[in-house]
């Protein structure tokens, strides 16, 4: 697969099968990740991740900081839920620092992105598909003390990895042309 093909064809999965990711396949991913453009090599990113086994307790430690519309639901209706919510493979949060100078902070941001880009590029290479979620309790901040998430520092994504059956449509882009316009 080259750079474009791979750019264009990847999609976020929404459904994974449920089909093993195992630790090595996340470190090679990684791997590719902390190959990503970052401003003063600071490497300003550093993640927590669960895999297999540990997915189970990552989903009680979610379990404990449910959102609102979860709360609402029964047991079962919450375990299942939360099940389908975990059926990826392994889950990446992938946290960087608040530095108190904007400039670095939003080049930390950047660079944690483009690191998020890489990962999901590679693993889409090896048949593994990803979403990057944002779900509010990322900033809860019992689930961040669970996860060792120090003052200072944020999770800016739930990096979700597993197999898939299915890819769904992608959603069109606007051209190029109604986006870009050459300064003369
Ligand atoms: C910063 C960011 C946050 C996102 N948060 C969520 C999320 O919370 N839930 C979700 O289902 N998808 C989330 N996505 C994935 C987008 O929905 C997805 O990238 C978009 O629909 C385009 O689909 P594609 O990645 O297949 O091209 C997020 C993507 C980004 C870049």
């Amino acid at each position: 697969m080259n750079v474009r093909e791979a750019i264009e064809t990847r999609r976020s999965i929404k459904k994974f099968n449920g089909q093993a990711v195992s630790k090595e396949q996340m470190k090679e991913i990684v791997e590719a990740g902390t190959w990503a453009p970052n401003h003063g090599t600071r490497e300003p990113w550093r993640l927590v991740g669960a895999v297999g086994e540990s997915m189970d307790r990552m989903l009680e430690a979610i379990k404990e900081v449910a959102v609102p519309k979860w709360r609402d639901m029964s047991e079962d209706e919450l375990n299942s839920a939360l099940t389908k919510f975990m059926q990826p493979g392994a889950v990446l949060f992938i946290v960087v620092p608040e530095d108190a100078r904007q400039k670095e902070r939003m080049e930390d941001f950047g660079a944690a992105s483009a690191m998020i880009q890489n990962m999901q590029l590679a693993a889409w290479e090896m048949g593994i598909g990803s979403c990057w979620k944002t779900p509010p309790f990322i900033d809860n901040p019992k689930f961040r003390s669970t996860l060792g998430v120090k003052p200072g520092e944020r999770i800016i994504s739930m990096l979700q990895f597993g197999y898939f059956d299915e890819a769904p449509k992608a959603k069109p882009r606007k051209p190029a042309e109604d986006i870009l316009e050459f300064f003369e």
